[in-house]
């Protein structure tokens, strides 16, 4: 903590978060014959250590099911972790005095992808962006009304509708309405889980153009969490690859995309869609994606990768530094020495 060293905002050191499965109906079925089934419990994230310094924006990238939302909640402080540690400006969570928890909450907020099913749809905006400085007494009451008018201009969205309820708005605009909620409370970290997936292409666009300048205005650090390697390429600064629970690679933006490290980076860059005047359409990776309740040994990725060699199958690879600022996690690296 001494000297010009940079604390991140927050950093997660092996963080894991397992849930317990209940058995589906053919199990419960099978199980009265005597079957057995001891896969319950979903590894959603296993052993990821990330961290993110103001003023980044970091881009989070895999498959659907990979981890991403759950990975995304233990970082917004919102979902409990199984194992592992939380730091916030440099401190664990086991060490935070109440009021530094109470920082920490606060100062990391969440951006969800659908803002139809995230807003309460029984409320005046007003009520919804006015919420929580209301609540946290970050203003005085008398002064709400003004703040969230200031807030909604800052959004891009007339002041002027502020009675109104969410599905008297836009798609668009209603991801703008739980923007400005996150930003309600200052925050310095955002984590915005796939906040622009539900929208139109040409929609998508502008709200990412607000994302970066919202950065600005605000001094804001982002995790941008994506299934499309396409949406965090032009506003990350870092991208961090995630396959079943794990980061497989984490690299500057520039360097990722001129020259993928990871057997799963390099297959996904193969799929990114070109951006037409349609739809985009998004392929996985050949091969199924495993399921976390049972994941491969060794490399998870080992079931569907070209080069896999006998060790792959048997140990993990270790998410190492293989140049400044670029990590990987693949044996390859180590032959090639
Ligand atoms: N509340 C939950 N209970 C049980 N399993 C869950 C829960 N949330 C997520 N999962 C499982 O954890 C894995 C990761 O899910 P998620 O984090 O949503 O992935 P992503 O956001 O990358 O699509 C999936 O297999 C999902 O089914
Ligand atoms: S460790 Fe082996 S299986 Fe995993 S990505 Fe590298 S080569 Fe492929
Ligand atoms: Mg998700």
């Amino acid at each position: 903590m001494s000297g010009d060293k940079i604390i991140p905002i927050v950093e997660v050191r092996n963080i894991a978060k397992r849930f317990e499965r209940s058995p589906d109906f053919a199990e419960r079925i099978a199980s009265v014959f005597g079957a057995r089934f001891d896969s319950r419990t979903v590894h959603a994230v296993d052993g990821v250590s990330l961290a993110i310094n103001p003023g980044e924006v970091v881009g989070l990238v895999g498959e659907s099911g990979c981890g991403k939302s759950t990975l995304g909640r233990m970082i917004a402080g919102i979902l409990p972790k199984s194992a592992g540690e939380y730091w916030f400006e440099g401190v664990e969570s086991a060490n935070w005095t109440p009021a530094q928890a109470g920082e920490a909450k606060l100062q990391v907020q969440m951006v969800f992808q659908d803002p139809m099913s995230s807003l309460n749809p029984r409320k005046r905006v007003i009520d919804i962006i006015g919420e929580a400085p209301r609540v946290h007494g970050i203003l005085p009451r008398d002064r709400i009304e003004d703040y969230v008018s200031e807030l909604m201009l800052k959004v891009g969205l007339d002041p002027a509708y502020k009675r109104r309820f969410p599905h008297q708005f836009s798609g668009g605009q209603r991801q703008r309405i739980g923007i400005a909620r996150a930003l309600a409370v200052k925050p310095r970290f955002m984590v915005c889980d796939e906040a622009v997936a539900a929208l139109d292409v040409s929609i998508q666009a502008q709200v990412l153009n607000l994302f970066m300048d919202l950065k600005d205005a605000f001094n804001l650090t982002y995790l941008f969490i994506s299934h499309d390697l396409g949406v965090v390429k032009h506003l990350s600064d870092r991208v961090a690859i995630m396959y079943l629970g794990r980061i497989v690679e984490t690299a500057p933006t520039d360097k990722l995309y001129a020259a993928p490290n990871h057997p799963y980076t390099r297959a996904l860059l193969e799929e990114v869609p070109q951006v037409g005047a349609g739809k985009r359409v998004y392929e996985v990776v050949k091969g199924e994606i495993p399921s976390p309740l049972n994941p491969p040994t060794g490399c998870h990725f080992h079931p569907r990768c070209p080069h896999a060699m006998p060790r792959c199958s048997i140990e993990q690879p270790a998410l190492r530094e293989i140049s400044p600022g670029r990590f990987s996690a693949c044996h390859l690296n180590d032959e090639e020495k």
